[in-house]
């Protein structure tokens, strides 16, 4: 137990994504960090089963990473992002782009995975309009997916509440294909699902309604992560990946969540073999410890963009932390850390105990569902009649009460710890997670 520290006023704060009121009720706060463990306002230790939200990937408070920040903030705290550059920023370029799939190898810089959503819709417009086609505008995304809160992401979303607010000034021409998600077909899985591959076919669909010289890309994220883990069917990607080939149209994974380690590969493109056109990048990216975010894109795209422009400015989008020095400090001490300890492989060599661990929760009191791959498991509770979401939300309070962070969405309660976890801790994860379940409603 540490010593308990003092909250401090509340009120000026507008938290995102928070109950507000209920939070500042019965504040949780977090005061220090060290390798699986956070340490609570009131001095407890609490194993992180979610790094986070989903981006420590390495583990808290890396000395490496610590003092390459540290360095960096005394030699040059910042350098403007536009018509000039620092080392650095190219250096974390090729870092990224030597672990993205081949040919994958141009990277923008953003600071967060939002940015990164926006940045690579943009990119999508500006490529086809350099080839002349640029009436390709439509963007299609999926049900129940997640792409950050600016308005190009929360338009290809599939959240109702994220863009319900939001309605009448999402961007226009956008369209949605259906999620994958089926407890009939699909429940307890291993690994991916064997039901659902045919859902992409529904791209043909949308491709018939709109004309394809229509549309200029599709996003998804190969694995989703913040609406409940939801796990692609075996094939589906690949579906996915052959219809946009053959109408021109471009294929986004967002790998916010899924890059750097977090299903066992560095990308969930790698992992499961299937190449996009662009990867959209952020959190375990710098390990969370300075924002940043990137996208990756292929070669051909950057050149198309790049050349067909009159001499001058090629591309009009940026940030003025675009390539921070602080967070691509961040970045190559991260990408360090990942190579030097073979932490994807090391997340690969720890998923089948993982998957033992996470699957002794199936047929439990409330369970409906448990869905994992790689160092992710979503386990799904039947909702409270009349209160959705009732049950995961005092799930995860009782689960922070008893010394383990996990995370909620609706009635999931989704499990990503840090790629160090080791087997002890990996059980310990989920028999807290079963202790709780049997003590609540
Ligand atoms: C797939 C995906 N895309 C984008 C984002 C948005 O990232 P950020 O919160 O850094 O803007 C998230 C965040 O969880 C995400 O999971």
């Amino acid at each position: 137990m540490n010593s308990p520290v003092k909250i401090p006023d509340m009120s000026h704060l507008w938290m995102p994504f928070t109950a507000n009121r209920q939070f500042k009720e019965a504040p949780r706060l977090l005061v220090a960090a060290k390798g699986m463990y956070y340490t609570s306002h009131d001095g407890r230790q609490i194993l992180d089963g979610t790094s986070g939200l989903w981006c420590v990937n390495a583990g808290h408070g890396r000395s490496e990473i610590v003092e390459a920040i540290s360095r960096q903030a005394a030699e040059l705290d910042y350098a403007p992002s536009f018509q000039i550059g620092h080392p650095n920023a190219f250096l974390a370029a090729s870092a990224i782009a030597q672990i993205m799939p081949a040919g994958m190898d141009r990277i923008f810089f953003t600071n967060s995975g939002s940015e990164s959503v926006d940045t690579a819709l943009k990119i999508a417009l500006a490529y086809h309009r350099a080839r002349g086609e640029g009436q390709r505008t439509r963007l299609i995304g999926r049900e129940r997916g997640y792409h950050g809160v600016g308005f190009g992401g929360i338009s290809v979303g599939g959240i109702g509440p994220n863009r319900k607010a939001f309605s009448g000034a999402l961007i226009p021409g956008v369209d949605h294909l259906p999620h994958t998600h089926d407890l009939s077909k699909n429940a307890n899985s291993h690994g991916q699902p064997e039901w659902g591959a045919h859902l992409a076919d529904d791209l043909e669909r949308i491709v018939a309604l709109h004309d394809a010289s229509t549309i200029a890309a599709v996003i998804v994220e190969p694995m989703a992560g913040s609406t409940g883990v939801l796990i692609p069917p075996k094939g589906y990607l690949e579906r996915l990946r052959a219809i946009t080939e053959k109408y021109g149209i471009l294929l986004i994974f967002d790998e916010v969540i899924s890059g750097f380690g977090r299903l066992g590969a560095a990308t969930a493109s790698e992992l499961f073999g299937v190449t996009p056109d662009l990867i959209t990048l952020a959190k375990g990216v710098s390990n969370a410890s300075v924002p940043a975010g990137a996208v990756a894109v292929k070669h051909n795209i950057h050149d198309t963009i790049v050349g067909a422009s009159a001499k001058g400015i090629e591309f009009f989008h940026g940030y003025t932390y675009s390539g921070h020095p602080l967070a691509t400090a961040a970045i190559l001490a991260t990408l360090d850390i990942y190579k030097r300890e073979k932490l994807f492989a090391r997340a690969a060599s720890l998923s089948p105990a993982f998957d033992t661990a996470a699957h002794k929760l199936e047929g439990g009191r409330h369970v409906i569902d448990v869905r994992n791959l790689g160092l992710v498991a979503g386990i799904e509770l039947a909702p409270r009649p009349g209160a959705p979401g009732a049950r995961a939300a005092e799930a995860f309070t009782k689960c922070f009460d008893q010394g383990l962070m996990v995370r909620y969405t609706g009635d999931t309660l989704a499990v990503s710890p840090p790629l160090i976890i080791d087997e002890s801790q990996i059980s310990q994860v989920f028999e807290t997670i079963a202790a709780v379940l049997k003590t609540i409603d």
